[in-house]
């Protein structure tokens, strides 16, 4: 398992606005899918790609594809909004959905929708959630997506703390960690300190 946390200062500056108490539902969701769309860059860098023969206009000559399909998971809700950003970069991604939500007592994973791709066995997987908090939410969609068949996962999220972190590396050591941030704790209530609140009531405006 490896974990890598991004501190590029066009990352660092969008996810600033995100977290601002005053930053609106609209504003939120396009830094969101920013910063989805360069994180996916570098989580790229080192996926397998293929050699094809091609003609430009000039010649023959050998291109590269890449060798697997992608398939992003985003965990329902909050995870539709990095959805656009990175589809913007990667077009041919195609969509399997997992829902949970957390519980507000227990802070336990609620399930209650999947639905998975047709090539998902050969498919390099994105797992994608804005906020890694307890893991609980991590943990089981990346359980659901092994029971599909996936083989290559890995987890791209906004904001981390080493709680999430711990949790989701100990229960899928196989799957590589993506964070923009990996910030100092969870509080009390669950919620990443200083984090940016609920990411879903964000995006959706429900709060
Ligand atoms: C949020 C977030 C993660 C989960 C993280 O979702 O988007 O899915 O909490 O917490 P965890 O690491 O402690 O499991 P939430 O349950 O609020 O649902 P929503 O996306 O529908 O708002
Ligand atoms: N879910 C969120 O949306 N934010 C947190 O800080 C923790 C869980």
């Amino acid at each position: 398992m490896a974990f890598t946390e991004f501190k590029h200062p066009l990352i660092l500056d969008k996810l600033t606005r995100m977290r601002r108490i005053e930053t609106s539902s609209k504003d939120f969701r396009e830094n969101l899918n920013e910063i989805a769309s360069l994180m996916v860059y570098e989580v790229f860098r080192d996926v397998p790609v293929a050699p094809i023969k091609i003609k430009t206009p000039v010649t023959d000559t050998i291109g590269y594809t890449i060798e697997s399909p992608v398939v992003l998971v985003p965990i329902l809700r909050a995870g539709l909004g990095m959805v656009d950003g990175i589809q913007s970069i990667i077009p041919t991604a195609r969509i399997a959905h997992v829902g949970l939500y957390r519980d507000e007592v227990t802070k336990q994973p609620v399930q209650y929708f999947a639905k998975k791709t047709s090539d998902i066995e050969q498919s390099f997987i994105l797992v994608v959630d804005p906020m890694l908090a307890t893991g609980g939410s991590a943990i089981k969609a990346i359980d659901i997506v092994k029971e599909w068949g996936a083989k290559t996962i890995k987890f791209i999220c906004l904001v981390a703390c080493p709680e999430g972190v711990d949790a989701l590396s100990k229960a899928h050591p196989d799957v590589d960690i993506f964070a923009a941030s990996l910030d100092e704790k969870l509080d009390a209530d669950s919620y990443i300190v200083p984090g940016l609140g609920d990411a879903g009531d964000r995006i959706f405006g429900t709060k």
